[in-house]
Parts: C-alpha cells; structure tokens; sequence
C-alpha cells in the first residue's frame, strides 16, 4: 500500500430514499428520520440521497406530508453533510413529459429548499432529455450528475457506454453515476465498464446498484478498485435484497486500504440501533417482506428489476392468473425488445411489463395496446437506441407519424396555466409544482391540509373559550 496513494471511497447513504422505497414501499416518515439525522451527519458521508424518486409521490399520496417540508426539515438538520435527490429528467418526478419552464421551475426550487446534488437520469438513456434539468442546475449552482441507466444487451456495448460518458461530460455534468437498478453489473463487468470510463472522461464516477441479484458488494469492490469514486450503501437495517449493500460492511470491506472511507464504526452502529426496530415493526406488520431480502437469480436471467418483477407478481394475482408468470417473464424481452431495447427503469420499466402481461393475458400479442405503450411507439418518450419494431409500430399508432424531435420541444410552457388551476390551494409557491406533477393527489393533500388546519383552528378557539369564559 505504500506506493499506492490514498484514494478514499466516498459513499452516498442511500436509507433516508433508495432503501426504503426498495424495501418497505417509500413508507419512512419525517418524524422517524429527523431523531437520527444529527448522527447521521457526523458520519462523513459523501451525501444523503433523501428526496425524489418516489418519496414525493408516496409522502403526499400515503403518508400525507408536504415532500417539501420534509427536505426542508432535513436542510435545517444535516449541517455538514451534502443533500442528494433522484430526478427522471423531463419526467421530473412524474410519469409525463414536462415542458422546459417546469423542469427549471422544479430544479430551482429542489436546490433552494435544500438540494445540493441532482442525479439526473433518463429511461431511455436520451441525452436529449436531461439537457434541461442540467443546465437548470448548472444556473442555480447545483451539483448536476447524470445518471446513466445501465442495462443489457447487443447495443449496450463499451464502446456506447464510452459514447454516452463523453457525451455527458461536454453536456456541463459534474459527476457521471452508472445507475444499476436492477443488480445487472456483475463484478468483473464492472471492472472492465469503469475503468474504460474512467478512461474516457475525467468525470467522478459513483456507482449505484442493488442487491437483488446477489453480487453487489462485490461488484463495489471491483469497482473500487478499477477507479470508481462514489458508491451508494445503505444502513444495515434497510440494506441487501432489493437495496443496496450495507454501509458498515463496505467501510470494513476497505478499512485499512487504499480506499478506507475513515468511517467510526461506533457511530455507525449508534445509527444502526435506531433503525432496527423500525425494521423489525415493518417486518411484523408485513410491510417489509422476506421475500424481498433474498437473493433473486432471474433478474439476470430476465433482466428485469426487482421492483418489476413483485409489480408482475401483483398486475398477475389481480388478474387472477399467477400461473402465467413465467410466461410473462418470457415475454418482456420480446416486448423490450419491439420497442428499441430500452433499459427497465420507471417509467419504461412499467411500460414494457405492462403491455408484456397484456400480451400473455389476452392470448394474442398486441391485441390489446396501453396508451402508455403507443406514447413511447409514436416517440412521445425520446428515442431508443434501437429502432421500434415497425410492424409492432404501425399496429399501435397506425399510419401517425411518430416525433423525431426531443419530446418537450414540442411541449407549450405550462407552469402558468397549472398556477392558474391550483390558485385556491397555493400556500407556497412550491405548491404549483406539486400540482403540476400530481394533479389529483396534490389536490386531494391541498384538502387535506386545509381540514387538518380547519382542525387545529377549532381546537384553538374551543380552548380560548375555556380560558376566557365569557
Ligand atoms: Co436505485
């Protein structure tokens, strides 16, 4: 070690976003993180990813909380250590197309309430479509990282990867992430994809995948070791399965080495008995479920993120025919395929498992087409790496033609017209993008809000009246 320079992983805690949406359905509330973030940022982390992705969606929709009060709590209590949130590009955190004026909206806004880095991704992998958000960040001195979503496949050679990270570094990112959701990266095909992108830019490199199929520690350590800079973990009680590898593991795994990060174990543990218990309460409320700790071998076999594959699992049992799974399995690399290879991640990854169950379920291929399934057919998404299917093309949206162009340029500015909408319900002006992402779970939580404060006023009068008897 004595000729080899110190070079420490840094590493992005994944437990406040990734970790539990993986594990327990994005169910972690403000109230059960805020008690530990004190000793959280003490660590030395890299950063906290702790917003975007699903938080936002599920805080509003299920644990009826402002996702913007929630990063605003977490602003005010990790002084030291470096914010970090999950962006689908033009998706925002949504399922649509935005057009430009609310993606900038969105970035400005996530970084003055407290963001400092935007990893920023696209599901196809079309540049094009994060060149909004990047530049966003850019202005509002953000750190803007791109997310390049790893997959398998004939077009997903080295020489594309190469292709892509220069690409993204002449695009003004500041840090480059290979973001495998679905545990696909294999420990010496990481050796090989990072040091050929170490290589190829001089961009940091942070690698973020998951347990799913077993090999993920593993694959950090080659990793590491080929050059990679960042790795994601996440606290012990919410990591492995469907998560990432453990923190305290990878701090161990490089104490004394080259990499060692410099982490206190004590500490560490300090914040993993905090954690535990809630581990526990969701395992005896079935909200965590073991299936998902183990090791699942047929996301490589299939290649399908693990969170695709329980979606499969419940979209079959609703339909009362689990017995087709395998089939279904068999079919989303055919669908995957028809539609230009793209990598599974949400929402491609929704589009492409549903239209495969649609294609088994109702017994001829294509019969049956989403709206979803023809927006991406008519180029409503971007472009693939691959070309369509054209026979599968023209079944689905018929003689239209299909967009060439980036998707959004075709988008009229819309943030106007959404503040118009949501007036009655504006408090903040983060309210509009909440709408704008959401528009029926937004209003449902606007009306919430309004009775809780209904609520809380009447309280208050009804004990002023008990004081003051009149
Ligand atoms: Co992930």
């Amino acid at each position: 070690m004595s000729e080899q320079a110190k070079r420490p992983v840094k590493i992005t805690e994944t437990i406040l976003r990734d970790a539990h949406q993986s594990l327990i359905a994005t169910r972690m509330t403000t109230e059960q993180m805020l008690p530990i973030i004190d000793k959280m940022d003490k660590v030395g982390y890299h950063s906290v990813e702790c917003w975007g992705g699903a938080t936002f969606d599920a805080s509003l929709r299920f644990l009826k909380e402002d996702p913007w009060e929630r990063l605003r709590k977490l602003r005010a209590g990790f002084k030291n250590t470096k914010l970090q949130m999950l962006f689908r590009g033009q998706n925002i955190l949504g399922y649509r197309h935005y057009a430009d004026d609310v993606v900038e909206y969105f970035v400005q806004k996530s970084i003055a309430n407290g963001i400092d880095i935007i990893r920023i991704f696209d599901c196809l992998n079309d540049i094009r479509n994060l060149e909004t958000a990047v530049k966003a960040a850019n202005k509002e001195k953000g750190h803007a990282q791109i997310a390049l979503s790893y997959t398998l496949g004939d077009a997903y050679t080295l020489d594309y990867w190469t292709d892509m990270a220069k690409r993204i570094e002449d695009m003004g990112a500041d840090s480059l992430c290979i973001k495998d959701m679905a545990g696909l990266l294999v420990p010496y095909k990481a050796t090989e994809l990072v040091e050929t992108l170490k290589a190829a830019t001089k961009l940091p490199i942070q690698l973020h995948t998951h347990y799913t199929s077993g090999v993920a520690s593993m694959t950090y350590m080659k990793a590491v070791e080929a050059g990679c800079d960042i790795i994601d973990t996440a606290m012990s009680p919410f990591a492995m399965g469907t998560s990432q590898p453990a923190t305290e593991v990878m701090a161990e795994t490089f104490k004394g080495t080259a990499y060692d990060p410099g982490f206190d174990q004590n500490l560490l543990a300090e914040i993993a008995d905090y954690f535990r218990p809630m581990r526990d309460d969701c395992l005896a409320s079935g909200l965590l479920n073991p299936k998902v700790m183990g090791v699942n071998i047929k996301t490589l076999m299939y290649q399908v993120p693990g969170g695709m594959l329980s979606n499969l699992v419940s979209q079959l049992k609703d339909a009362h025919q689990e017995d087709k799974y395998y089939q279904v399995l068999e079919e989303v690399p055919r669908v995957r395929k028809d539609f230009g290879e793209p990598p599974l991640v949400t929402p491609s990854s929704q589009i492409v498992g549903t239209q495969a169950v649609l294609n088994v379920l109702s017994g001829e291929r294509y019969k049956m087409i989403t709206k979803e399934s023809k927006a991406l057919l008519r180029g409503e998404y971007g472009q693939t790496v691959k070309p369509f299917n054209a026979e599968v093309q023209k079944k689905a949206i018929g003689d239209e033609k299909a967009i060439t162009c980036r998707p959004a340029d075709l988008i009229k500015p819309e943030l106007k017209t959404i503040e118009a909408e949501m007036a009655q319900w504006k408090e903040q002006d983060e309210d509009v993008l909440t709408y704008a992402l959401f528009p029926q779970v937004a209003t449902e939580f606007f009306k919430y809000r309004q009775a809780q404060k209904t609520k809380v006023d009447l309280t208050a009068a009804d004990s002023a009246s008990k004081a003051y008897p009149v």
